[in-house]
This record gives structure tokens, C-alpha cells and sequence, in this order.
């Protein structure tokens, strides 16, 4: 491939069909996911801000994605990362101020990306002061009411009104001063709203307006599937609960395992949820454009269309790819399932490898065999990471990029135990086996004493090798993960996004996709396989022209 060509390409940034600017830009965004604590701190306290985001607006643009979410930046106790809101309406301190928000607002409408922001609807936090006016009233208060609060079991009502599981590990009810017990399905610092209750409603139909109204153009619903809660006595065993629990089983699950027919466990994927979102919706369509939402929705794929359908939500994810091992077949069924079921739903398939809940996907995709070097190790998984985030974002539909992918980074897999910060981090059996591996603030620069991300130590231990994979030593390096994003996502915009994806046949091993002009080749052997005569767009290893290595990614063809 010339040098020329090569840059031809990429310096194009119009897209030759689709509705970039209008009502369904989400439906093939490339969006870039901050984790705000861990993306850049301007205060020099070691947490990542808002400062620190203002400061690196460049970045998104660089990059060149369509949209950037942001994870909760809402006042909180951090017993959950963030995901125990204390006020939704409000910025963190720590982190920032409204204002500083509307300038981010500002500052990326101007550079034409699209601000997504998180909604934690199942549960607030002990610290809101609805649930503080709660836990303040009596039995049967109206106060209450916004909760599930509940009597014991027992004589005296010391034991709690079910054996149900938090997802945190342990039980899911806690116990207040004047005996009566109230649920929370995560921490125990998360009480879960009661949505049988119309000011509960209210309050989130509020918050969505609150941030509507400030110009973000969508929601990412977290663990949307939950909200709706049926709690009529008795209250079934958790082992019926929760069988077939697609969460509890790292997003697979088959109906067969299910206790409870499709639509009636009563605390997942009730069928009510959706008329939760239906309001939603019609507050949503009174934007201009209106505001799009994408659900965090551990629902089995037949399932999936209810969250993404135009009347709900819009979007779900899937977390299938990323459940994917590295194989081939693994892949393929993933890819297939999906689409059908976005088909399905009337919306576009979401793919996301990784994000702040799970082990980034280099690390996940290194080998097991035995007598490899730890170096080796890395090196195949990193190989195989870029060549999966190619091929992802050569897929119909949008790609959810994780803060640090872009640069490639690996999980911090040796957090020593006195600085670990998530509450689920080395409690056995929980939905997520611990997260601040993934949560550890990234690597801008090569100097101390972070790396470039603030002016004082990180809050999460960053490790030695975390320089070789700092931004600006990537940036300039056509070989490196940052290049071969920013490439992949210019390229991504000249794609002709109604294309429908198309299997080739290039033998075993090798997953290769045609759509429209471009024909995208992963090797997942352990051979070098032979490329059809074709100009290189792009790969994920830049010695890849006539041959494709293992572990390897491509994209051939031509886009103008
Ligand atoms: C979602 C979030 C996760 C959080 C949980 C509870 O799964 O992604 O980080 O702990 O919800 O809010």
C-alpha cells in the first residue's frame, strides 16, 4: 500500500449516504465511552474530571467518533463506581459543576459529536434524600413507599422477607434501625426504586427533561431489564429467581434454564418495563432531533427487540461479541444472531468488546497455551484485540469504544488488594468478578507521576508498562493501536452504512465479510492465509498485503 493512498482515504471525513445529522445518528455511531474518574484529571487530586475532559476535547476529534457517553458523574459515595447516585441532577463536586458540563455539551456539538449520558433508574443511592426521608419515616409512610421496604421474617422480624441474592454478593435486603428490611438487588448502599409508584416516574421523567433540556442527545439505560418488580406475596426463592439469570451467566442464558415463563421473573425482564419506556419514548420524541437511549438490557437475544424497538428505547446492546471467545465459530454465531435480532426490532445492532465492568478484551483474548512467555502472551492478545476491534468496526450497525481501547491497553491484572475500589472486587459468585482492572486512569503521556492524566498520583495504581502504551507515543507511529483506530473510524464514515453484510467463504479459520465496497478478512488460524488481489485499506497489522497473518485483521477494497 502506498503512503499516498493510504492518506487520501483517510483524510475524508464525509460520509456518502446515511442520516449522520438527523433523526437516527445513532443508528451506526462509533461511540466512545468515558469512564470520568479514570479518563484526565485538571485538578491535580488524582480523579479524573471534567477539567481534565475540557482539556482533552481534542482527542474525540482525533479519534473521530460519532458520539461520546459519559459513565455517571452524579454526586455519589462511590460504593459503586458512581452507579449509587446520591442526586441525578446534579455534577459530583470532585468532579466538576453544571457549567463545566454544558461546556463539554458545547465544545463537542461544535466538533459535530453527540453527548450520551448514563441513567441509573433501578436503584438510587443510600445517600439520596428520598431514600434518607424514607429510612427517617415509619412502616407504611409515603416516604417508604418509593422503595421496597418490607417487614422480616421471624418472630421479631429479624430475618429478611426472602433468601433473594444481592448481584454483589450477599443478601439483597438490609435491615433499618426500626425493623423493617428494604431490597436492593446490588449493594447495599443501592436501594431499588419501587416503579409501582408513579412519583418515581415523575422524579425520572424529570431527570431525562433536566439533561434533555441542557442538549444531550441521548441515554445509556443502565440495567434496564429491572425496573418493574413484582413483589406479591410470597416472594418466590431466589434459586427460581434467578435460574437462567443471563447476567449472572456473563450474558448468556437460554430460556430453557428459566424458572418463570418469558415476560413474569419477578424482578427481570418483566414485560411491564416496557411501558416504562413507551412514556419515555414520547418524552423523547418532543426533541429535535429526538433523543435517542440504548439499554443495558442482560435479556436472552428473543428478547432483545422489546428494549430496541422504536415504541421502547431504540437500541440494546448485546453483550455476545464480547462473551465471545476467540474463535471463528464463537464470532460468526454472534454476529448473525444480532443482526437478525436488530432486523427483528426495526433498529441497528450495537457491538461492544469492553467497558468498565469486564476484563478488557487484549487481555481476554490471550492465549492459554502452555510454555508461552508472558511477553508472547501479551503480544497475541493485543494482536487479536486489534484485529477484533477491526472487525467490529467493520459491522453494520454502531461500535461502543471503551476509554484506553484506542490505545490498546490490557487489563491491570495485579491491583494490589489495599488499593482495590470495587465493592464486588474479590467476593466469589458475584455478576461481575472485579472491575478496577479496567477502571485504571489512562496513559496520555510518558511522564510522571500518572502518566500524563493529572498532576498527581492516580487514584487506581497505574503499572510501569503503561508507558509503552501512553497516547503520545502512539500518536505519530502509523503502526499503533491509536493510529489504527483513527484510521479505522475515517474510513467507517465512507462506508455505505446501509450495506448489508455478506459472508465470503475464504476457508477454515478465517471470517470474511463483504459490505458494499469493502471486504473485511479476520484469521483467526494459526496459519497465514492468502488474500484475494485487492487494495489495502487498512489492517490491523501493517505487514499484511498479499497474505494475512494469524491473529489478523484487514479491510480491502476501495471507498471514495
Ligand atoms: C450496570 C453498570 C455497573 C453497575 C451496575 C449497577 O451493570 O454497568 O457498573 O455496577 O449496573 O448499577
Amino acid at each position: 500500500m502506498s503512503g499516498t493512498e493510504w492518506f487520501a482515504v483517510v483524510d475524508s471525513s464525509t460520509r456518502s449516504t446515511g442520516d449522520r445529522g438527523g433523526r437516527r445518528w445513532w443508528r451506526d455511531a462509533a461511540v466512545y465511552q468515558v469512564y470520568p474518574r479514570s479518563f484526565a484529571d485538571g485538578t491535580a487530586d488524582g480523579v479524573g474530571d471534567f477539567a481534565g475532559v475540557l482539556a482533552r476535547l481534542e482527542h474525540f476529534t482525533e479519534l473521530g467518533v460519532d458520539a461520546v457517553w459519559f459513565s455517571p458523574f452524579y454526586p455519589s459515595s462511590l460504593h459503586d463506581g458512581g452507579y449509587d447516585v446520591d442526586d441525578f441532577r446534579a455534577v459530583d463536586p470532585r468532579i466538576g459543576t453544571l457549567e463545566q458540563f454544558d461546556e463539554i455539551v458545547k465544545g463537542l456539538h461544535a466538533r459535530g459529536i453527540r453527548v450520551i449520558v448514563d441513567i441509573v433508574p433501578n436503584h438510587s443511592s443510600d445517600e439520596h434524600v428520598l431514600f434518607q426521608a424514607a429510612v427517617a419515616s415509619s412502616t407504611g409512610s409515603p416516604e417508604r413507599a418509593l422503595y421496597h421496604f418490607r417487614p422480616g421474617l421471624g418472630e421479631n422480624g429479624e430475618l429478611p422477607p426472602s433468601d433473594w441474592q444481592s448481584l454483589f454478593g450477599g443478601s439483597a435486603w438490609t435491615r433499618v434501625p426500626d425493623g423493617e428490611w428494604y431490597l436492593h438487588l446490588f449493594s447495599r448502599h443501592q436501594p431499588d426504586w419501587n416503579w409501582a409508584h408513579p412519583a418515581v416516574h415523575e422524579e425520572f421523567e424529570r431527570t431525562l427533561r433536566f439533561w434533555g433540556d441542557r442538549g444531550v442527545d441521548g441515554f445509556r439505560v443502565d440495567v434496564a431489564m429491572m425496573l418493574a418488580k413484582d413483589m406479591t406475596d410470597p416472594l418466590p426463592p431466589w434459586a427460581q429467581v434467578s435460574a437462567g439469570l443471563p447476567m449472572l451467566q456473563g450474558g448468556a442464558a437460554t430460556a430453557a434454564e428459566a424458572a418463570f415463563e418469558p415476560g413474569s421473573n419477578p424482578i427481570f425482564d418483566r414485560d411491564e418495563v416496557q411501558d416504562i419506556y413507551a412514556a419515555w419514548r414520547s418524552l423523547f420524541e418532543e426533541y429535535d432531533p429526538p433523543l435517542a437511549a440504548v439499554a443495558e438490557a442482560w435479556v436472552p437475544p428473543a428478547r432483545r427487540a422489546r428494549y430496541a424497538s422504536a415504541q421502547s428505547l431504540g437500541q440494546a446492546f448485546n453483550f455476545d461479541l464480547m462473551a465471545a471467545a476467540w474463535r471463528k465459530e464463537a464470532f460468526r454465531e454472534a454476529i448473525d444472531q444480532n443482526l437478525g435480532a436488530a432486523a427483528e426490532a426495526g433498529s441497528s445492532s450495537t457491538w461492544v468488546l469492553s467497558n468498565h465492568d469486564i476484563v478488557r478484551h487484549p487481555t481476554r483474548y490471550e492465549p492459554e497455551t502452555e510454555g508461552l512467555s508472558p511477553t508472547r502472551r501479551r503480544r497475541i492478545g493485543l494482536e487479536r484485540g486489534r484485529a477484533a476491534s477491526l472487525l467490529m468496526m467493520a459491522l453494520p450497525g454502531s461500535a461502543y469504544i471503551y476509554q484506553g481501547e484506542e490505545l490498546g491497553l490490557p487489563e491491570v491484572l495485579d491491583i494490589p488488594e489495599s488499593a482495590a475500589q470495587d465493592p464486588v472486587a474479590g467476593i466469589e459468585g458475584v455478576v461481575f468478578p472485579t472491575r478496577d482492572g479496567s477502571r485504571v486512569p489512562l496513559p496520555w503521556d510518558r511522564s510522571h507521576p500518572s502518566f500524563g492524566f493529572g498532576a498527581a498520583p492516580a487514584h487506581l495504581p497505574q503499572p510501569p508498562w503503561f508507558t509503552d502504551f501512553a497516547a503520545s507515543v502512539q500518536r505519530d507511529d502509523p503502526r499503533s493501536t491509536l493510529s489504527m483506530y483513527r484510521r479505522a473510524l475515517r474510513l467507517r464514515r465512507l462506508m455505505d452504512i446501509d450495506a448489508p453484510l455478506e459472508w465470503t467463504d475464504l476457508g477454515a479459520g478465517v471470517l470474511a465479510f463483504r459490505r458494499g465496497t469493502v471486504l473485511s478478512v479476520t484469521n483467526f488460524s494459526e496459519q497465514p492465509v492468502e488474500l484475494p488481489p485487492a487494495p489495502v485499506l487498512l489492517a490491523s497489522d501493517l505487514s499484511a498485503t498479499a497474505t494475512l497473518p494469524p491473529n489478523t485483521s484487514i479491510w480491502l477494497g476501495r471507498l471514495d
